[in-house]
C-alpha cells in the first residue's frame, strides 16, 4: 500500500475523480452524494487508486455544478452533511486513499455572502473582494467575452459599477490582488487541510491574476508570486498533493508550476492534447492527427523530465469520453479503451481516471431539453441566434458537450443502472448503453476494459521505471501507430505500442525488445502486426 504521508507519494500514484452528483444516489432523490461514495470504497480499492478527487461539494446554487460556491466551510445538503464528509475521510484513509478537495478560488458564486455584501455599497470592507469597474449601465469597460457566453462584465446599479466574471455572472471573479481577500482564502484551505484531506486540485488557478483591463485571465503579471503566497501560507505539510487546472500552461511555464523545489504546485493539468481535434474553439470539430498528438505528449513528456511533473489525463468532468472521442466506441469498443489507457499510463506522470472511464463508459447524446450544463445551453443558445443550423450544432454538442461525461456512473444492468431506485428520474439521464456497459458485468469477466485497469494501475506500483524513466517517441511521423520508450539505467526499459486503427499495422519493435517481457496486452498472443487498437506494453531489465 502506497504510503500517502510521504513526500512525494503522488508521484507513484494514480488518481480517481469522482462527480459526486454522477456517481450514486442513496437517498433517492436522484442526485448523487456523499454516502454514496463511502458505498463504494471497496471497488476503488480493489481498482488499486489512492486518492480520490472529488469535484466541488461546498455549498452552491449549482449553476455550475458546484463551480460556484456559496459557502466554502459547508458541504452542500443536496451532496451530504459535514458528519458524512469526515466519515469519508477516515474510511478512505483505512483503505489506504486520501480525498482531494477541489478549490475554486478564482471566482465564488454570486450568492456568496461576500458577493452579497460586496454588491451592496463601494464602503463595504468586502466589496474589494471582487473586481469592479466604473461605467453606465450600457457601456461595459470592454468587449471581453465570458466563457460561458455573453459579456464578461455585469452592471450592478447598487454600486453603479460593473464586476468581471470570466465564466458566468452567476460567478464573480475573486481580486487576488486583495491581500485580506488572499488570507481568507488560505484559511479555507488550512481548514479542509486539519479535517484530514490529502491534498486540492485547484481550478482555473492560472487565472487568478487576472488584469481585465488588458483582457488578460491567464498567466497575468503576478501569478507566479501569488501561487508561491499560497504555496507558502496554506499548503504547509510535504504529504500535501496539488494539482493546479492551469489552461494557459506551456511546458516552461509548466516547469515554474510544478517546480520540483516544490515552491508553488505538486503539477498541472494541461490542455494542449485536449485542443487537438478542434478549431477556433472546441465545438469547431477537427479530425485530431495522430502526429501531432504524438508531438505534443512528447514535448510535455521531455521538457518536464526532471524539472517538473506531469498530469496523465484523457477524460475529466470538462471532457467527452475518450474511447468515443480518439477511439472506437462501437466494435472495437473495449479493444480501443484498453489501448487508450496503455499509451496514457506507460508515460510519465501522475495519471488520472474519471469515474466511469475505468470501464469504457461513451459518449451520450440526448434531447437539447434534457441536457443540464449551463456550457452546453449557452452555446445552444448563442447557435440558434446567430442561425446556425441545428444539426451542426448539435453534432458538436455529441462531440464535446460537457454533459457527455457526466451522465450517472453505470453499476449494474438493472433500472436506472443502480445509480437510483427504479422509481427516481436522476438528473441526468443515465445512457441507454448501461446494459452492457456496467461494473457488475465487469467486475466477472477477466477480459473486461476494468479488470484491464485493475492490471494497468498494479503495473505502476511494481515498476519503478514507469516514475523514473526518461522518454523516447519511436516513428514520429506514422499516423496510425503511437509508440514510445521508457529508459532508465537503473530501472530497465519499456516499449509501448499502440495501434490507433481499425486495421493491422506493421509493429515497431526495436531490437532490444526481442526477448522483452510482455507485461501487459489488450490481445491474446501478442506478436507480430499490431491488430486492430491493439496494445501492448514490453519490458525488458536493465543490463
Ligand atoms: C473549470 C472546471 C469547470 C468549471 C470552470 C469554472 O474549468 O473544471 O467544470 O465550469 O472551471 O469554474
Ligand atoms: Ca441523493
Amino acid at each position: 500500500m502506497l504510503d500517502t504521508t510521504l513526500k512525494e507519494w503522488w508521484k507513484s500514484a494514480v488518481i480517481y475523480e469522482i462527480y459526486p452528483k454522477s456517481f450514486q444516489d442513496t437517498n433517492y432523490d436522484g442526485i448523487g452524494d456523499l454516502p454514496g461514495i463511502i458505498m463504494h470504497l471497496d471497488y476503488l480499492e480493489h481498482l488499486g487508486v489512492n486518492a480520490i478527487w472529488l469535484t466541488p461539494i461546498y455549498v452552491s446554487p449549482q449553476k455550475d455544478n458546484g463551480y460556484d460556491i456559496a459557502n466554502y466551510k459547508e458541504i452542500d445538503p443536496s451532496i451530504g452533511t459535514m458528519e458524512q464528509f469526515d466519515e469519508l475521510v477516515r474510511l478512505a484513509r483505512e483503505r489506504g486513499m486520501v480525498i482531494l478537495m477541489d478549490l475554486v478560488l478564482n471566482h465564488s458564486s454570486d450568492k456568496n455572502d461576500w458577493f452579497i455584501e460586496a454588491s451592496g455599497s463601494r464602503d463595504n470592507p468586502y466589496h474589494d473582494y471582487y473586481v469592479w469597474r466604473d461605467g453606465t449601465p450600457d457601456s461595459p469597460p470592454n468587449d471581453m467575452e465570458a466563457v460561458f457566453g455573453g459579456s464578461a462584465w455585469t452592471y450592478v446599479p447598487a454600486v453603479g459599477q460593473y464586476y468581471f466574471h470570466a465564466f458566468s455572472p452567476y460567478q464573480p471573479d475573486l481580486n487576488w490582488d486583495n491581500p485580506k481577500l488572499r488570507q481568507e482564502l488560505y484559511d479555507i484551505v488550512r481548514f479542509w487541510v486539519a479535517k484530514g484531506v490529502g491534498g486540492f486540485r485547484l481550478d482555473v488557478i492560472d487565472m487568478i491574476a487576472k488584469e481585465p483591463d488588458i483582457k488578460v485571465t491567464g498567466n497575468g503579471t503576478h501569478l507566479h508570486e501569488y501561487i508561491r503566497e499560497l504555496s507558502q501560507e496554506a499548503f504547509r505539510e510535504d504529504y500535501l498533493v496539488t494539482v493546479g487546472e492551469t489552461g494557459s500552461a506551456t511546458p516552461e511555464s509548466a516547469k515554474l508550476f510544478s517546480n520540483p523545489d516544490g515552491s508553488e504546485l505538486s503539477m498541472v493539468f494541461q490542455f494542449e492534447h485536449m485542443h487537438l481535434d478542434g478549431g477556433k474553439d472546441k465545438w469547431d470539430l477537427k479530425k485530431m492527427d495522430l502526429r501531432e498528438l504524438k508531438q505534443v505528449m512528447a514535448r510535455w513528456q521531455n521538457e518536464l523530465f526532471e524539472k517538473g511533473w506531469n498530469s496523465l489525463y484523457f477524460e475529466n468532468h470538462d471532457q467527452p469520453r475518450i474511447v468515443s472521442r480518439w477511439g472506437n466506441d462501437g466494435k472495437y469498443h473495449d479493444e480501443s479503451a484498453k489501448m487508450l489507457a496503455v499509451m496514457l499510463h506507460g508515460m510519465q506522470g501522475t495519471p488520472y481516471v474519471y469515474q466511469g472511464e475505468e470501464i469504457g463508459m461513451t459518449n451520450a447524446r440526448l434531447k437539447i431539453e434534457e441536457y443540464d450544463d449551463i456550457e452546453i445551453k449557452n452555446f445552444y443558445e448563442v447557435s440558434v441566434a446567430a442561425g446556425i443550423d441545428e444539426d451542426s450544432i448539435m453534432e458538436s454538442v455529441y462531440a464535446k458537450g460537457r454533459d457527455n461525461a457526466r451522465t450517472p456512473m453505470q453499476w449494474t444492468d438493472g433500472p436506472n443502472a443502480s445509480f437510483t431506485a427504479e422509481n427516481v428520474k436522476p438528473w441526468l439521464p443515465i445512457n441507454p448503453n448501461y446494459t452492457e456497459i456496467n461494473v457488475d458485468n465487469e467486475l466477472v469477466n477477466p477480459d473486461s476494459v476494468l479488470n484491464f485497469y485493475r492490471k494497468l494501475i498494479q503495473l505502476r506500483s511494481k515498476y519503478s521505471l514507469f516514475r523514473t524513466g526518461s522518454f523516447t517517441l519511436l516513428d514520429p511521423n506514422n499516423e496510425k501507430t503511437f509508440c514510445y520508450t521508457r529508459d532508465s539505467e537503473e530501472d530497465g526499459h519499456m516499449l509501448v505500442e499502440c495501434n490507433f486503427t481499425g486495421e493491422v499495422q506493421p509493429e515497431v519493435c526495436p531490437e532490444l525488445f526481442r526477448d522483452a517481457e510482455i507485461i501487459l496486452a489488450n490481445y491474446k498472443d501478442p506478436h507480430g502486426p499490431l491488430r486492430p487498437y491493439e496494445a501492448r506494453m514490453l519490458f525488458t531489465a536493465a543490463h
